[in-house]
Protein backbone atom coordinates (compact mmCIF):
# COMPACT_ATOMS: atom_id res chain seq x y z
CA UNK A 1 0.00 0.00 0.00
CA UNK A 2 1.33 3.17 -0.98
CA UNK A 3 2.60 5.02 2.33
CA UNK A 4 0.40 8.17 1.60
CA UNK A 5 -2.95 6.11 1.88
CA UNK A 6 -2.11 3.91 4.95
CA UNK A 7 -3.90 6.17 7.27
CA UNK A 8 -6.56 6.84 5.21
CA UNK A 9 -7.44 3.61 4.65
CA UNK A 10 -7.85 2.52 8.28
CA UNK A 11 -9.84 5.41 9.08
CA UNK A 12 -12.54 4.64 6.35
CA UNK A 13 -12.62 0.87 7.46
CA UNK A 14 -13.74 2.68 10.96
CA UNK A 15 -16.06 4.78 9.41
CA UNK A 16 -17.62 1.93 7.53
CA UNK A 17 -17.94 -0.23 10.70
CA UNK A 18 -19.25 2.28 12.60
CA UNK A 19 -22.01 2.97 9.44
CA UNK A 20 -22.74 -0.63 9.65
CA UNK A 21 -23.32 -0.20 13.73
CA UNK A 22 -25.87 2.77 12.81
CA UNK A 23 -28.14 0.33 10.37
CA UNK A 24 -28.23 -2.07 12.43
CA UNK A 25 -29.61 0.17 15.11
CA UNK A 26 -31.57 1.94 12.86
CA UNK A 27 -33.25 -1.22 12.16
CA UNK A 28 -33.58 -2.23 15.53
CA UNK A 29 -34.46 1.05 16.78
CA UNK A 30 -37.84 0.81 14.58
CA UNK A 31 -38.60 -2.73 15.58
CA UNK A 32 -37.93 -1.94 19.51
CA UNK A 33 -40.30 1.35 19.31
CA UNK A 34 -43.25 -1.24 17.09
CA UNK A 35 -42.72 -4.02 20.04
CA UNK A 36 -43.12 -0.65 22.73
CA UNK A 37 -46.44 0.56 21.00
CA UNK A 38 -47.48 -3.05 20.60
CA UNK A 39 -47.11 -3.47 24.31
CA UNK A 40 -48.99 -0.49 25.15
CA UNK A 41 -51.77 -0.66 23.05
CA UNK A 42 -52.16 -4.33 23.58
CA UNK A 43 -51.19 -4.93 26.99
CA UNK A 44 -51.06 -2.09 28.01
CA UNK A 45 -54.91 -0.58 27.22
CA UNK A 46 -56.31 -4.14 28.13
CA UNK A 47 -54.32 -4.34 31.87
CA UNK A 48 -55.45 -0.61 32.88
CA UNK A 49 -59.23 -1.00 31.44
CA UNK A 50 -59.41 -4.04 33.94
CA UNK A 51 -59.65 -6.83 30.88
CA UNK A 52 -57.13 -8.69 32.02
CA UNK A 53 -58.89 -12.06 30.63
CA UNK A 54 -58.15 -10.10 26.92
CA UNK A 55 -54.85 -10.53 27.25
CA UNK A 56 -55.66 -14.35 25.92
CA UNK A 57 -56.83 -12.42 22.90
CA UNK A 58 -53.66 -13.70 20.87
CA UNK A 59 -52.22 -16.56 21.03
CA UNK A 60 -49.89 -17.38 24.38
CA UNK A 61 -48.99 -20.16 26.59
CA UNK A 62 -50.64 -19.24 29.54
CA UNK A 63 -51.35 -15.53 30.47
CA UNK A 64 -55.08 -14.77 32.19
CA UNK A 65 -56.18 -17.57 34.15
CA UNK A 66 -59.10 -17.48 35.86
CA UNK A 67 -58.65 -17.63 40.36
CA UNK A 68 -54.52 -17.56 39.84
CA UNK A 69 -54.63 -13.64 41.12
CA UNK A 70 -50.86 -13.88 42.04
CA UNK A 71 -49.78 -15.48 38.51
CA UNK A 72 -52.27 -12.72 36.54
CA UNK A 73 -50.57 -10.01 38.86
CA UNK A 74 -47.09 -11.20 38.20
CA UNK A 75 -48.07 -11.62 34.29
CA UNK A 76 -49.20 -8.03 34.09
CA UNK A 77 -45.69 -6.88 36.37
CA UNK A 78 -43.72 -8.37 33.56
CA UNK A 79 -45.96 -7.46 30.32
CA UNK A 80 -46.08 -3.80 31.11
CA UNK A 81 -42.24 -3.08 32.70
CA UNK A 82 -41.34 -4.60 29.23
CA UNK A 83 -42.34 -1.61 27.44
CA UNK A 84 -40.37 0.98 30.05
CA UNK A 85 -37.59 -1.36 29.88
CA UNK A 86 -37.09 -1.75 26.24
CA UNK A 87 -37.61 2.81 26.32
CA UNK A 88 -35.51 3.05 28.52
CA UNK A 89 -32.95 0.37 26.55
CA UNK A 90 -33.03 2.31 23.51
CA UNK A 91 -32.74 5.86 25.00
CA UNK A 92 -29.32 4.67 26.20
CA UNK A 93 -28.19 3.78 23.11
CA UNK A 94 -28.87 7.48 21.25
CA UNK A 95 -25.42 9.43 21.81
CA UNK A 96 -27.01 12.56 21.03
CA UNK A 97 -29.34 12.03 23.77
CA UNK A 98 -26.45 10.92 26.07
CA UNK A 99 -24.15 14.32 25.31
CA UNK A 100 -26.99 16.60 25.77
CA UNK A 101 -29.02 15.21 28.46
CA UNK A 102 -26.04 13.50 30.96
CA UNK A 103 -28.59 13.25 34.33
CA UNK A 104 -31.37 12.10 32.20
CA UNK A 105 -29.26 9.24 30.75
CA UNK A 106 -27.70 8.11 34.33
CA UNK A 107 -31.46 7.89 35.68
CA UNK A 108 -32.39 5.95 32.17
CA UNK A 109 -29.51 3.71 32.80
CA UNK A 110 -30.16 2.78 36.12
CA UNK A 111 -34.19 2.35 35.51
CA UNK A 112 -32.94 -0.09 32.32
CA UNK A 113 -30.71 -1.94 35.28
CA UNK A 114 -33.70 -2.72 37.76
CA UNK A 115 -36.02 -2.94 35.43
CA UNK A 116 -33.77 -5.73 33.28
CA UNK A 117 -33.47 -7.43 36.93
CA UNK A 118 -36.85 -7.40 37.24
CA UNK A 119 -38.15 -8.21 34.30
CA UNK A 120 -35.63 -11.58 34.38
CA UNK A 121 -36.47 -12.40 37.99
CA UNK A 122 -40.30 -12.07 37.17
CA UNK A 123 -39.57 -14.09 34.07
CA UNK A 124 -38.18 -16.73 36.19
CA UNK A 125 -40.86 -17.17 38.19
CA UNK A 126 -43.21 -17.36 35.38
CA UNK A 127 -41.43 -20.07 34.06
CA UNK A 128 -40.56 -22.18 36.97
CA UNK A 129 -42.89 -21.36 39.53
CA UNK A 130 -46.42 -20.78 36.78
CA UNK A 131 -44.74 -23.42 34.48
CA UNK A 132 -45.10 -21.24 31.29
CA UNK A 133 -43.19 -23.00 29.01
CA UNK A 134 -43.93 -25.36 25.98
CA UNK A 135 -40.99 -27.51 26.33
CA UNK A 136 -37.51 -28.54 28.73
CA UNK A 137 -35.34 -27.02 26.12
CA UNK A 138 -37.00 -23.62 25.28
CA UNK A 139 -37.57 -23.12 28.79
CA UNK A 140 -33.48 -24.11 29.59
CA UNK A 141 -32.89 -21.16 26.65
CA UNK A 142 -34.83 -18.49 28.12
CA UNK A 143 -33.63 -19.63 32.11
CA UNK A 144 -30.15 -18.89 30.76
CA UNK A 145 -30.90 -15.79 29.23
CA UNK A 146 -32.22 -14.55 32.66
CA UNK A 147 -29.01 -15.75 34.41
CA UNK A 148 -26.93 -13.43 31.64
CA UNK A 149 -29.00 -11.02 32.38
CA UNK A 150 -28.28 -10.76 35.88
CA UNK A 151 -25.01 -10.86 35.81
CA UNK A 152 -24.37 -8.51 33.11
CA UNK A 153 -26.77 -5.93 35.16
CA UNK A 154 -24.47 -6.38 38.00
CA UNK A 155 -21.08 -6.31 36.04
CA UNK A 156 -22.28 -2.86 34.64
CA UNK A 157 -23.33 -1.52 37.92
CA UNK A 158 -20.20 -2.68 39.58
CA UNK A 159 -18.18 -0.86 36.58
CA UNK A 160 -19.72 2.37 37.15
CA UNK A 161 -19.41 2.06 40.61
CA UNK A 162 -15.62 1.49 40.30
CA UNK A 163 -15.96 4.25 37.53
CA UNK A 164 -14.44 2.49 35.01
CA UNK A 165 -16.41 3.62 32.33
CA UNK A 166 -15.11 2.12 29.22
CA UNK A 167 -15.45 -1.12 30.65
CA UNK A 168 -18.75 -0.13 32.20
CA UNK A 169 -20.04 0.51 28.87
CA UNK A 170 -19.41 -2.77 27.39
CA UNK A 171 -21.10 -4.18 30.01
CA UNK A 172 -23.82 -2.15 29.59
CA UNK A 173 -24.04 -2.80 25.75
CA UNK A 174 -23.89 -6.78 26.81
CA UNK A 175 -26.49 -6.32 29.01
CA UNK A 176 -28.87 -4.33 26.59
CA UNK A 177 -28.23 -7.22 23.72
CA UNK A 178 -29.25 -10.03 26.61
CA UNK A 179 -32.33 -7.88 27.52
CA UNK A 180 -33.37 -7.47 24.05
CA UNK A 181 -32.96 -11.76 23.54
CA UNK A 182 -36.98 -11.63 23.87
CA UNK A 183 -37.59 -9.27 21.28
CA UNK A 184 -34.37 -10.63 19.13
CA UNK A 185 -36.66 -14.26 19.67
CA UNK A 186 -39.77 -12.79 17.79
CA UNK A 187 -37.53 -11.24 15.20
CA UNK A 188 -35.47 -14.50 14.20
CA UNK A 189 -38.67 -16.94 13.92
CA UNK A 190 -40.28 -13.87 11.57
CA UNK A 191 -36.84 -13.46 9.78
CA UNK A 192 -36.06 -17.59 9.98
CA UNK A 193 -40.07 -18.33 8.32
CA UNK A 194 -40.27 -15.15 5.84
CA UNK A 195 -36.60 -16.60 4.48
CA UNK A 196 -37.60 -19.84 3.59
CA UNK A 197 -41.49 -18.77 3.44
CA UNK A 198 -42.25 -21.79 5.82
CA UNK A 199 -41.37 -23.10 9.25
CA UNK A 200 -38.67 -24.79 8.65
CA UNK A 201 -37.28 -27.18 11.62
CA UNK A 202 -39.92 -25.62 14.13
CA UNK A 203 -42.53 -27.38 16.18
CA UNK A 204 -45.61 -26.36 18.24
CA UNK A 205 -43.38 -26.80 21.52
CA UNK A 206 -40.23 -24.41 20.28
CA UNK A 207 -38.27 -27.88 20.29
CA UNK A 208 -37.39 -28.37 16.54
CA UNK A 209 -33.72 -27.61 15.27
CA UNK A 210 -34.30 -24.45 14.51
CA UNK A 211 -36.38 -23.58 17.43
CA UNK A 212 -33.33 -24.47 19.59
CA UNK A 213 -31.04 -22.48 17.67
CA UNK A 214 -32.96 -19.42 17.94
CA UNK A 215 -33.61 -20.33 21.51
CA UNK A 216 -30.07 -19.87 22.62
CA UNK A 217 -29.17 -17.93 19.10
CA UNK A 218 -31.55 -15.07 20.06
CA UNK A 219 -29.04 -14.22 22.62
CA UNK A 220 -25.96 -15.76 22.03
CA UNK A 221 -25.88 -14.59 18.65
CA UNK A 222 -26.21 -10.69 19.21
CA UNK A 223 -23.51 -10.99 22.15
CA UNK A 224 -21.27 -12.73 20.12
CA UNK A 225 -21.68 -10.25 16.97
CA UNK A 226 -21.28 -7.66 19.54
CA UNK A 227 -17.67 -8.71 20.92
CA UNK A 228 -16.53 -8.74 17.01
CA UNK A 229 -18.04 -5.43 16.66
CA UNK A 230 -15.63 -4.63 19.92
CA UNK A 231 -12.88 -6.43 18.54
CA UNK A 232 -12.70 -4.75 14.96
CA UNK A 233 -13.27 -1.26 16.88
CA UNK A 234 -10.12 -1.91 18.58
CA UNK A 235 -7.79 -3.44 15.71
CA UNK A 236 -5.77 -1.98 13.33
CA UNK A 237 -6.18 -4.18 10.36
CA UNK A 238 -8.65 -3.30 7.76
CA UNK A 239 -9.87 -6.56 6.83
CA UNK A 240 -10.78 -7.00 10.45
CA UNK A 241 -12.97 -3.45 10.06
CA UNK A 242 -14.68 -4.31 7.05
CA UNK A 243 -15.01 -7.86 7.12
CA UNK A 244 -17.45 -7.64 10.90
CA UNK A 245 -18.90 -4.58 9.17
CA UNK A 246 -19.89 -6.87 6.09
CA UNK A 247 -21.52 -9.26 9.19
CA UNK A 248 -23.31 -5.95 11.01
CA UNK A 249 -25.00 -5.18 7.65
CA UNK A 250 -26.15 -8.81 6.93
CA UNK A 251 -27.72 -8.86 10.78
CA UNK A 252 -28.90 -5.21 10.20
CA UNK A 253 -30.83 -6.86 7.05
CA UNK A 254 -32.13 -9.58 8.57
CA UNK A 255 -33.13 -7.88 11.40
CA UNK A 256 -34.99 -5.22 8.91
CA UNK A 257 -37.05 -8.30 7.27
CA UNK A 258 -38.05 -9.80 10.90
CA UNK A 259 -39.05 -6.71 12.35
CA UNK A 260 -41.68 -6.60 8.69
CA UNK A 261 -42.38 -10.11 9.91
CA UNK A 262 -43.18 -9.47 13.60
CA UNK A 263 -44.99 -6.48 13.36
CA UNK A 264 -47.17 -7.63 9.95
CA UNK A 265 -47.71 -11.03 11.19
CA UNK A 266 -47.68 -11.25 14.53
CA UNK A 267 -48.61 -7.82 16.29
CA UNK A 268 -50.41 -5.79 13.47
CA UNK A 269 -53.12 -8.39 13.80
CA UNK A 270 -54.40 -8.33 17.24
CA UNK A 271 -54.61 -4.48 17.35
C1 LIG B 1 -35.74 -8.94 29.85
C2 LIG B 1 -36.50 -8.76 28.81
C3 LIG B 1 -37.87 -9.34 28.62
C4 LIG B 1 -38.88 -8.72 27.93
C5 LIG B 1 -38.79 -7.40 27.24
C6 LIG B 1 -40.03 -9.61 28.00
C7 LIG B 1 -41.25 -9.35 27.42
C8 LIG B 1 -42.35 -10.16 27.46
C9 LIG B 1 -43.61 -9.93 26.80
C10 LIG B 1 -43.95 -8.71 25.93
C11 LIG B 1 -44.43 -10.98 27.08
C12 LIG B 1 -45.86 -11.16 26.57
C13 LIG B 1 -45.85 -12.31 25.57
C14 LIG B 1 -46.24 -11.91 24.16
O1 LIG B 1 -47.07 -11.03 23.94
O2 LIG B 1 -45.73 -12.58 23.22
C15 LIG B 1 -43.69 -11.87 27.91
C16 LIG B 1 -44.18 -13.06 28.39
C17 LIG B 1 -43.45 -13.97 29.09
N1 LIG B 1 -42.12 -13.85 29.47
FE1 LIG B 1 -40.94 -12.28 29.14
N2 LIG B 1 -39.69 -10.74 28.71
C18 LIG B 1 -38.38 -10.62 29.10
C19 LIG B 1 -37.64 -11.54 29.80
C20 LIG B 1 -38.09 -12.78 30.17
C21 LIG B 1 -37.29 -13.79 30.80
C22 LIG B 1 -35.79 -13.65 31.10
C23 LIG B 1 -38.10 -14.85 31.02
C24 LIG B 1 -37.80 -16.20 31.63
C25 LIG B 1 -36.77 -16.50 32.34
C26 LIG B 1 -39.42 -14.51 30.52
C27 LIG B 1 -40.51 -15.32 30.59
C28 LIG B 1 -41.76 -15.03 30.11
C29 LIG B 1 -42.89 -15.93 30.14
C30 LIG B 1 -42.89 -17.33 30.73
C31 LIG B 1 -43.96 -15.26 29.52
C32 LIG B 1 -45.38 -15.79 29.28
C33 LIG B 1 -45.38 -16.33 27.86
C34 LIG B 1 -46.71 -16.86 27.39
O3 LIG B 1 -47.61 -17.08 28.18
O4 LIG B 1 -46.85 -17.08 26.16
N3 LIG B 1 -39.37 -13.24 30.02
N4 LIG B 1 -42.43 -11.38 28.13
Amino acid sequence: MPAALAPVRPRLADRILKASGVLWFVAAFAGQAAFILFILAFYGVRTLSGNWAGWNDKPLIEGHVAGDDVGNSVFALHVLLASVMTLCGLMQLIPQLRRAQPPLHRWTGRIFLTLAAVMALSGVWLTTVRGTFLSEISAAAILLDAVLILVFAALTLRNAVMRRIEIHRRWAMRTFMAASGVWFLRVGIMGWVLINQAPIGMNDTMSGPADVVLGFGCYLIPLALLELYFRAGRSQGVWPKLGVAALVAAAAAFTALGVFGAVALMWLPYL
